[in-house]
């Protein structure tokens, strides 16, 4: 995996560089000695596109020159502290994701997440759909209700939501759905019961299975949070995984902050 390690050696009093690392570059970039951290975001732009296109060639299906491209500000903001991991995530969806797409929420969780990516592929002619999980029946009751909330009865009508593990998320799609967007927020319920967490092997085995499903142009997306017990192992676990796709199908990166080590972690998995 091209591990994209976002290293905030950057502090203004003391210098006015900050860096980007890959496994075997150090990437180093001037930016002006300002209090609102500006960074010249053209260099940055540069960068990003020729980090992607080191890690295995040019881009099939994906439009732009690499599917980051254009959202340099975002990382930026991600990097300072200005922008949470899911919003990050989010961001990245809505980079990849088109009207009508069919998505799966492997967490539903609180339902945050599932009202963004519905937002994001529900269309005026009813067109789009988002296959949500979780194996605890709180968390799917959470998410109707945001939904019920936040979107319209049609709208919801596009979410199918299923109290099972995500390893099984093929059981519940029709056969040989093109499937945009896997999507995991693991770790626990936020407000619930912090002992019923996602675990490295059940992780696996969905990730093993959204591979199969994820149509070309697609995307697994993934914030890992590393503070509670079991989730540096399954970070661990994701890194492997990702690690093992081949360069010439697959674009693995990681976002993370190195002197924040219980920060959340963003990992992108796309297939060209
Ligand atoms: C961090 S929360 C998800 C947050 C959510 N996406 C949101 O927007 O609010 C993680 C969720 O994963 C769920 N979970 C744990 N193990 C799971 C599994 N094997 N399959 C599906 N969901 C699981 C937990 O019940 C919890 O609700």
């Amino acid at each position: 995996m091209s591990a994209l390690r976002f290293s905030t050696r950057f502090n203004p009093m003391l210098s006015n560089r900050f860096f980007i690392q890959t496994n075997s570059l150090l990437f180093s970039f001037s930016s002006p000695l300002s209090p609102s951290l500006k960074i010249p975001s053209k260099s940055f732009r540069c960068s990003f596109n020729s980090l992607l296109h080191s890690n295995g060639g040019t881009s099939r299906s994906f439009s732009n020159s690499s599917p980051i491209s254009g959202l340099e500000d975002e990382l930026v903001g991600y990097i300072f502290g200005k922008k949470k991991a899911t919003e990050v995530a989010h961001l990245v969806w809505r980079h990849v994701l088109h009207k009508g797409d069919v998505v799966i929420d492997a967490t539903c969780g609180n339902g945050h997440d599932t009202v963004a990516m519905l937002k994001m592929v529900a269309d005026e002619s009813g067109r789009g759909c988002v296959y949500g999980m979780d194996i605890q029946t709180e968390a799917l009751e959470n998410t109707s209700s945001l939904l019920d909330e936040t979107v319209t009865q049609k709208e919801k009508e596009l979410v199918k939501l299923f109290p099972i593990c995500h390893s099984r998320m093929d059981e519940v799609l029709p056969e040989n759905t093109a499937v945009r967007l896997v999507a995991f927020n693991l770790g626990y319920l936020p407000g619930g019961d912090k002992g019923i967490i996602t675990t490295s092997k059940t992780t696996l085995l969905a990730l093993e299975t959204a591979k199969k499903m994820l149509m070309s142009g697609g995307l697994i997306s993934l914030v890992v949070y590393v503070g509670h017990p079991g989730g540096r192992e399954e970070l661990e676990t994701v890194e492997g995984f990702a690690s093992g796709l081949c360069v010439d199908d697959w674009i693995c990166c990681k976002f993370q902050m190195l002197n924040r080590p219980l920060a959340p972690l963003l990992v992108f998995i796309f297939k060209r």
